[in-house]
């Protein structure tokens, strides 16, 4: 995945090819005004009420309780980047919109548009949090009323196809006692707990995605199998005994220190010959090319956490500093598990 400009006709690829339109600076400047008139578009509700049907500028105004002259220039605006179109002075979404919000990836699709907003604000603050490092942690405090909906909802729908290509690829034996880690709303869980039959399973996490996964829990009828322990990490008592502990797309809310520590609390936590997952967005080591998707996921983690994405040759050394044995790596959707064994 590469961001960039294609050109919309002959004249503007020329321009793009011969470098007198300076791709990385125009990117930045076009996207930023892309990026917010998506954002205004998702906060006042207009995709929504552009999904009823066309509308005149005048009608979204009403019902978005806005401004007529603003909205039709948001409007027009939002025609010409492509997420409208407009027929007989009227505004309704784009074939392109409607295909993305009705196809196979619509869910998805859905908790991105409505997730992505919230996440726009934490970059408001992006200056402040390079200058100083500190970041208020949006677990702990949200940008809005509607943050935790937003999020277990994308974190509920991204988890579908990383949880299948875990879950599948890793032989276990048999385990019987699972810890997941910052479990969120139990996606993991809840696969593990269907592949074997006789798992049970304890999720560390907030009351946030504790009363969320709960919901999940009993849809998937493992009342009886999967609890939480709800509270911060860092506090809360995680038990021991366990066969499996799984730590997916945590790691990345906090600094080295933190991830070295919550690592060797999991290796206490196991039994002999118990097996560690780190499942984590790939990073590559120092020199090596940084592409774009891991260039995406460490500044968003570090924006809304004050993590970041952590170079999986380091999240290796973390395992066999804490005493793990015989760890490896695997590549599953688009994340790398780290794996170790607790010796026996
Ligand atoms: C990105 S989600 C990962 C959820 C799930 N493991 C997955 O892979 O989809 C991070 C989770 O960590 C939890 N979390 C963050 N900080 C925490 C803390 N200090 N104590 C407990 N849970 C925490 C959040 O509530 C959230 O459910």
């Amino acid at each position: 995945m590469r961001i960039g400009f294609k050109g919309e006709d002959i004249r503007e690829r020329l321009f793009l090819a011969t470098g007198m339109m300076p791709e990385l600076a125009v990117v930045p400047f076009i996207s930023m005004v892309v990026n917010n008139a998506f954002f205004t578009a998702q906060r006042l509700g207009i995709f929504t009420l552009l999904e009823r049907g066309p509308q005149t500028a005048e009608a979204v105004a009403e019902q978005a309780q806005a401004d007529e002259h603003a909205v039709q220039v948001l409007l027009e605006a939002l025609t010409g980047f492509g997420y409208l179109q407009r027929r007989d002075g009227t505004f309704e979404l784009s074939r392109a919109m409607r295909k993305s919000l009705s196809g196979r990836s619509a869910e998805m699709a859905r908790s991105m548009l409505e997730f992505a907003p919230d996440v726009a604000r934490k970059f408001e603050t992006l200056d402040e949090a390079v200058k100083t490092g500190d970041v208020a942690d949006f677990h702990f405090n949200p940008v809005n009323a509607d943050q935790w909906g937003h999020y277990l909802t994308f974190l509920k729908q991204s988890a579908g196809r990383p949880t299948k290509a875990i879950v599948d690829k890793i032989e276990l034996e048999n385990p019987r006692r699972m810890l997941d880690i910052a479990g969120g709303p139990a996606m993991y869980s809840i696969a593990f707990c269907e592949r074997y039959s006789e798992l049970e399973s304890v999720i560390l996490d907030l009351p946030e995605s504790a009363r969320e996964g709960e919901e999940e829990i009993k849809k998937a009828g493992f009342e009886n199998r999967i609890s939480y322990v709800v509270g911060d990490i860092f506090t809360t008592d995680w038990g021991t005994d366990y066969d499996l502990a799984l730590l997916s797309n945590m790691l990345h809310c906090f600094k080295v220190d933190d991830c070295r520590t919550i690592i060797k609390h999991a290796y206490e936590a196991l039994n002999a010959g118990g097996t560690m997952i780190v499942n984590e967005p790939g990073f590559p080591g120092k020199d090596e090319q940084i592409d774009t998707f891991a260039a995406f996921t460490s500044l968003l983690y570090f924006t809304v956490t004050g993590g970041r994405t952590h170079p999986t040759p380091s999240i290796e050394t973390w395992l066999k500093e804490a005493g793990f044995e015989g760890v490896k790596r695997q590549k599953g959707g688009n994340q790398v598990q780290v794996i170790g064994r607790k010796p026996k």
